[in-house]
């Protein structure tokens, strides 16, 4: 995709991260969540882009800001036109409590290749490049272990899947641990989860469970920059929420399985910026007059992974760096 479409995704994550980490440890979930989608918003106001936000912050009733459909960008006729989908902040609770792990999350893609997901539960099963092909909605937890198992050449007993502690989860839990495979709870987070399964040495290799449907659309997308699989189906839980399935998705039937392709229909561009130190990024960190980011570029189009360090100027006034620019690769050559 065009350059202007990397790097808007860049910033955004990248300014919702700054803005939600002044609410890190205060308890306040929806004032860091409000930082968050106000600073997203405010950048991809001023990105040259054409977009329409299709995974947001709910529906134009509800939320003032990144609302489902809202139409955002600064382009002209000659600017890209992307769908966009956003969680200015997932894992809300552990920004306000300051646990390890939250993220701020933006996928774009070309207009009408997202799947429009509304706020609902879906069914997950995510894993690596590895096991592509092997795990699947209608075979049991257990079988996906084996599978999973047999392709990678382990024994289950290797295998380590994340799934989020919930109490739905329970029984999903101990037949995973009763196939032989270990289980990593996870408080919040399942789209870290999903990128870390395609990380190697993470421990991770499968996320199973059900979680947000919008979470579900932005790990579709890393997964396919990245070359993982998986497998969803939207758990509506009355016929209200099953009808809004079927408008916003289009889908005759808004229960079918969906594979990655159903979730991301062509290519893509993923960020997420660290905003509380976990497992997959380092949180924002103040250092003097800066910030130093770290923030994680997937494209579709180039085959790579960028891990990306920012250092951002609290005073711009100062220097454009704030201080004199730190390198995170030690001293520069003495030549220089
Ligand atoms: P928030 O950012 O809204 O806190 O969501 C975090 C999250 O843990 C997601 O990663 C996950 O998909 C979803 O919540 C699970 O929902 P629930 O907490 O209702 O089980």
């Amino acid at each position: 995709m065009h350059l202007s479409v990397t790097h808007a995704a860049v910033r955004a994550a990248q300014q919702a991260a700054l803005a939600s980490s002044e609410w890190i440890g205060k308890g306040e979930q929806k004032n860091a969540d409000a930082a968050a989608v106000k600073a997203m918003r405010a950048t991809l106001s001023q990105a040259p882009l054409q977009g329409r936000v299709v995974i947001g912050e709910g529906e134009r009733d509800q939320a003032p800001m990144l609302f489902i459909g809202e139409k955002i960008g600064h382009g002209g006729p000659e600017a890209p036109s992307v769908d966009i989908a956003v969680d200015p902040l997932e894992g809300t609770g552990l920004c306000a409590n300051d646990a390890a792990g939250a993220l701020t999350l933006i996928a774009l893609a070309p207009a009408g290749t997202l799947l429009h997901a509304p706020d609902v539960y879906m069914d997950k099963v995510m894993v690596g490049p590895g096991g592509k092909g092997t795990v699947a909605l209608d075979q049991s937890p257990e079988e996906n272990v084996t599978c999973l198992a047999k392709r990678l050449g382990q024994p289950p007993s290797a295998l380590t899947v994340a799934i989020l502690e919930r109490e739905r989860h329970d029984d999903l839990i101990a037949r995973v641990r009763g196939a032989g495979a270990r289980v990593r709870l996870i408080a919040d987070g399942d789209v870290a989860a999903a990128i870390l399964a395609c990380v190697s040495g993470s421990g991770i290799h499968m996320v199973l469970g059900s979680g947000g449907a919008p979470e579900g659309v932005l790990a579709a997308c890393a997964l396919k920059c990245l070359g993982g699989d998986m497998q969803a189906r939207l758990l509506p839980k009355n016929d209200a929420q099953r009808q809004r399935c079927s408008r916003l998705t289009g889908l005759e039937d808004p229960t079918r399985t969906l594979r990655l392709e159903d979730l991301v229909r062509q290519e893509a561009v993923f960020a997420a910026t660290g905003v509380n130190s976990g497992g997959l990024l380092p949180g924002v960190a103040r250092q003097g007059d800066h910030d130093v980011m770290h923030t994680l570029l997937l494209s579709t189009a180039d085959h790579q992974a960028q891990w990306l360090c920012c250092q951002h100027a609290r005073n711009p006034a100062v220097s454009p760096t704030g201080a004199w620019l730190r390198s995170p690769f030690g001293a520069a050559p003495s030549s220089f």
